[in-house]
């Protein structure tokens, strides 16, 4: 059994997940009308990604008793911009997502609820990973520039990683599976 105020924690969380989820729908529907079939592929990978960290919380509230309360979930932003800047509103909204997994950590810390506090490692190993990813990517952007046959280059990157995502073969999947 977990508190109430854990749980309505949690619950604020899946809804974060949820619009994580929305958020790279969005870009990836950017991506494809740029023709940037790779990126789309990618932030559709993360779509699905998003979608199963809020499953693994659903999943924490049923088998902890606590309710399920499904809030409405915002619109995405329809910014638009270049690649780069695809990536570095990526970039921003995961260091948010970061902050939120902290505060949820401090939160079960404070509590002394230590099944929530080990629940909620997964999502700081996960956050780590993700923003280097991203991180990664605006590396090589900055390196090689977005126009040309450097967006054809990193596309194609794009598009092998999505591939990757989708056979469960990079950290993130594995880590999802095990
Ligand atoms: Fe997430
Ligand atoms: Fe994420």
């Amino acid at each position: 059994m977990i508190s109430n105020e854990m749980a309505r924690r949690i619950n604020a969380q899946i809804n974060r997940e949820i619009y994580s989820a929305y958020f790279y729908l969005a870009l990836a529907a950017q991506a494809e009308s740029m023709n940037l079939k790779g990126t789309g592929a990618w932030f559709v990978a993360k779509h699905g990604e998003e979608l199963s960290h809020a499953m693994k919380m659903y999943r924490y509230l049923i088998d902890q008793d606590a309710s399920v309360r499904l809030t409405e979930v915002a619109a995405p932003p329809t910014e638009g911009g270049n690649l780069f800047q695809m990536f570095e509103r990526t970039l921003a909204h995961e260091r948010e997502v970061t902050s939120a997994i902290n505060d949820m950590v401090d939160h079960a810390l404070s509590e002394k609820d230590h099944a929530t506090s080990i629940f909620l490692q997964w999502f700081v190993t996960e956050q780590i990973e993700e923003e280097a990813t991203v991180k990664d990517i605006l590396g090589r952007l900055r390196l090689f520039g977005d126009q040309g046959q450097a967006l054809l280059m990193i596309d194609n990157e794009l598009a092998a990683i999505a591939a990757q995502m989708a056979r469960g073969t990079t950290g993130t999947q594995a880590a999802t599976n095990g």
